[in-house]
């Protein structure tokens, strides 16, 4: 699958790269800069001990015109106006939203007022893409360290039930992640919401814990 990262040059974006290019996708890292995703790109290929594919990097709308599959990594904070440029390039597209909006007050991570949920306000400021909301769990630095297999679960959502299973199909090329169902999108709320819960909880323990839904 051709893969576009907006905003990849980050933790997040990086980290779906490496595991993405690994496992041969096709992929491309966009910035709001070229010459950041081209460098970005290159740290991703010369950290590659095995092969894969190479990933390039391009600005954020030559990523998501080229793109078959957009994943959405910019921070919550430039995540519409990112979106609100590029309606043309997504339109049709299967787009994965991955934003947490959360801030942290007083040592503690909530979410940021939004209508409904960050996913649900990306699908509104881009109608004609068709939105899945995932991998709100997953560590970036987990990712990162691309030989090792993770051991988490991410909970899928979105209101096309074909782009669901498409986003699920391609998130199985991550050793060690499974991917679960979790229906419509409007339940992209309690996933972003369950983030800071996780970073909380993180934080009181010390811990690098991640979530795992059992009993399916
Ligand atoms: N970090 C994690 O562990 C993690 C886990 C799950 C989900 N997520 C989600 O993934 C997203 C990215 O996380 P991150 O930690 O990688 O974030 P980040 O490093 O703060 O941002 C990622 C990239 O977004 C671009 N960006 C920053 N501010 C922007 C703005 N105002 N407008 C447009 N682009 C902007 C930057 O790329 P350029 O400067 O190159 O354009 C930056 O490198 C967040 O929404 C987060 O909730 C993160």
């Amino acid at each position: 699958v051709r893969i576009g990262l907006l905003g990849g040059t980050g933790p997040e974006g990086r980290g779906l790269a490496v595991r993405f290019a690994r496992a041969g996708h096709d992929v491309v890292i966009g910035s709001r800069d070229a010459t950041r995703a081209a460098g970005v790109a290159s740290a991703v290929r010369a950290a590659s001990t095995d092969g894969g594919a190479s990933p390039t990097g391009a600005v954020n709308r030559d990523a998501a015109a080229r793109a078959e599959m957009v994943f959405v990594t910019v921070p919550y904070a430039g995540m519409l106006t990112t979106l609100e440029a590029l309606g043309h390039e997504l339109a049709g597209k299967i787009c994965v939203c991955t934003v947490a909006p959360i801030e942290m007050v007083g040592g503690q991570a909530r979410l940021k007022p939004v209508d409904g949920s960050a996913a649900e306000e990306a699908a509104r400021a881009v109608r004609s893409a068709r939105w899945v909301a995932a991998l709100h769990t997953v560590p970036a630095s987990d990712l990162l360290r691309g030989e090792e297999p993770l051991a988490t679960d991410t909970l899928v959502c979105g209101d096309d039930a074909a782009a669901r299973t498409a986003v699920l199909e391609v998130l199985a090329c991550i050793p060690g992640l499974r991917g679960v169902d979790a229906g419509s999108l409007a339940n992209a709320r309690y996933l972003e919401g369950a983030t800071a819960l996780l970073i909380n909880v993180n934080r009181l323990h010390r811990a690098h814990a991640s979530l795992r839904v059992v009993g399916i």
